[in-house]
């Protein structure tokens, strides 16, 4: 349904680009807000500058206000490279980051752009967690402004394009996703984690588990043998326990010796 709007608005504007039907062009755009005419059109020279300024790196303290930044009416589109290093991407994200530099860059030049965002699950591992995200992907994030009536703001759609690191997804593919709109040919993410209308954001229960996620990835393998023997042994020795107590005076010593054995 949502997916029918979009598609239906969009082929709209393409009619009123076409027509050159200014009134409709604008309101079209202040709906989507989709083409914004505050970004100046910088030169091809000062298109890489202007591109690192603008990408924000966002991380567990930053994301939520960032993505949420506009309160009024305006749509907000963020393009977000999830990306990492030696340890979450096993060091293959390099060529990736280059060509996403090289989109921004591109992008950054064209009217109406998305923001744009990077994420390193190296750096920021709690904020991957918490959006179970892991590189390399492209995220598209096409988030709704506020309703002026009654402060409420419709689901947000999130895009997941995934990126290969083996043969280094071009930048062609990177610039369409946004430029041609590839992303409206995926299906969004609909599922429990999604970070702003899942049932856990809802509850708040993301970032903990997210944070939840991250400590117990820490934990090294061995530790986790460990804690599952403990835990097991633990619930061993007290169903040992509650079976002494129903046992009959005449067997309590055997049964207690067996209690004592399986707490060792
Ligand atoms: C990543 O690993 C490579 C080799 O495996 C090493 O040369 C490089 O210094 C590492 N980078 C970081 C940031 O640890
Ligand atoms: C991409 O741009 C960022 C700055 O936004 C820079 O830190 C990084 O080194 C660049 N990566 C590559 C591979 O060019
Ligand atoms: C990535 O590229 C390699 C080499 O072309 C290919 O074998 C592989 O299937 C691709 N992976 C994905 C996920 O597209």
């Amino acid at each position: 349904m949502r997916l029918a709007i979009t598609i239906f608005f969009t082929s709209l504007m393409a009619n009123a680009a076409a027509t050159e039907d200014s009134t409709l062009k604008r309101w079209l755009q202040q709906g989507l807000g989709f083409l914004s005419s505050e970004i100046p059109s910088p030169s091809q020279a000062g298109a890489a500058a202007i591109a690192k300024a603008t990408v924000t790196e966002l991380t567990p303290t930053n994301w939520q206000s960032e993505l949420r930044a506009r309160t009024d009416e305006s749509p907000s589109n963020w393009l977000i490279q999830i990306t990492g290093g030696n340890k979450t991407c096993g060091g293959r994200c390099g060529p990736l980051d280059a060509n996403f530099n090289k989109t921004v860059a591109l992008l950054a030049t064209t009217p109406g752009h998305p923001h744009f965002g990077r994420i390193n699950c190296d750096t920021s591992p709690v904020l991957c967690s918490t959006l179970f995200a892991g590189p390399p992907v492209l995220w598209y994030i096409a988030i709704p402004g506020i309703q002026a009536a009654d402060q409420s703001r419709a689901p947000t759609p999130i895009y997941v394009k995934g990126l290969n690191a083996t043969e280094p997804t071009p930048v062609q593919d990177m610039v369409d996703f946004h430029a041609k709109q590839t992303y409206l040919e995926r299906k969004p993410v609909d599922s429990v984690m999604h970070p702003f209308d899942g049932v856990l954001a809802r509850y708040g229960l993301n970032m903990p588990i997210g944070y939840g996620l991250y400590y117990l990835s820490l934990i090294p393998s061995w530790g986790m043998m460990l804690l599952v023997s403990f835990i097991t042994r633990n619930m061993m020795s007290r169903r040992a326990q509650s079976q002494t107590r129903s046992i009959p005076h005449g067997q309590a010593p055997a049964a207690g010796g067996a209690a004592k054995k399986s707490t060792l």
